[in-house]
């Protein structure tokens, strides 16, 4: 379907003897923001990591279905995952930015796959411009990364994913570590963000599904509980579970 970013085809991810993710099956939108939400342990973080097949580097972790973008099966063993990775970026819950300087964060993934050192200066530019960073760090490129507050190093993390040009970012809970302003900023962001790319975010903020999410997959205990439009999810579930963990009656 041309609408669809990745088709999630009964996949199930097990550690060892634990199937943290069982059977989970749904259609991630194009351009959208999906929300995957859900009590601690549910497989959330397990789900998103399967998308770029950061579960590779996990020693015992099992992966089963099928993850189909366009013809291909990401699962497949032909797919090269450093391949993937720069079509199916992330972002994770604590900034973790390179110990270089701001500029050198953005540039380096371009440098590794190629591109000319004369155009890295518009590339990294653009960027910035795109995580919303560039207004705040333009006459200091040069410095370290490090010098950054927590939500500057965040949209710095974001502008490093998307560097490489990626079709897809994964976003883990990725304002968990921020101020309510900067929240606000990496919102923003995300929401302008889905105008180029496909947004999948996983969030224990409620507010923040609601808020800048297009479609809301609920998880529960490795299954995928239901999947659809958020405000449908949010204002007239399906399940009687979602219901439950949206009124904070568990979880
Ligand atoms: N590296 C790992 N090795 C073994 N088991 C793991 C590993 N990562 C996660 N698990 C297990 O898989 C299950 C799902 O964990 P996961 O991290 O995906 O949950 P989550 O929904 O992201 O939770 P949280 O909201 O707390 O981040 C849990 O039972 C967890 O213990
Ligand atoms: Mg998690």
């Amino acid at each position: 379907m041309e609408d669809v970013a990745i088709s999630i085809e009964k996949v199930s991810v097990s550690y060892g003897t634990n199937e943290a993710v069982k059977q989970v099956s749904m259609d991630i939108p194009i351009k959208k923001v999906t929300a995957f939400i859900g009590p601690s342990g549910c497989g959330k973080t397990t789900l998103l990591r399967t998308l770029n097949r950061m579960n590779d580097e996990i020693e015992g972790c099992k992966v089963e279905g099928r993850l189909m973008m366009s013809d291909t099966d990401l699962l497949s063993t032909e797919v090269d995952p450093v391949a993937l990775r720069k079509k199916v970026g992330m972002v994770f819950q604590k900034p973790n930015p390179f110990p270089t300087s701001i500029f050198e964060n953005v540039a380096f993934g371009p440098k590794i796959h190629g591109m000319d050192s004369d155009k890295l200066d518009d590339l990294v530019e653009r960027c910035l411009k795109d995580a919303a960073l560039w207004e705040e760090v333009h006459d200091r490129l040069d410095d370290s990364a490090m010098s950054l507050s927590g939500g500057q190093q965040q949209r710095l993390c974001i502008a490093r994913a998307l560097s490489v040009e990626p079709e897809i970012i994964l976003m883990d809970e990725p304002t968990s570590a921020l101020d309510p302003i900067a929240t606000t900023k990496i919102e923003q962001l995300i929401s302008e963000l889905k105008s180029k790319y496909t947004v999948i975010i996983v969030t224990h903020n409620m507010q923040q599904a609601a808020r800048i999410s297009d479609y809301t997959g609920f998880m529960y205990i490795g299954e995928l509980v239901e999947f659809g439009e958020t405000a449908q999810i949010f204002e007239k579930p399906n399940e009687e579970l979602t219901e439950n963990y949206l009124t904070g009656r568990f979880g």
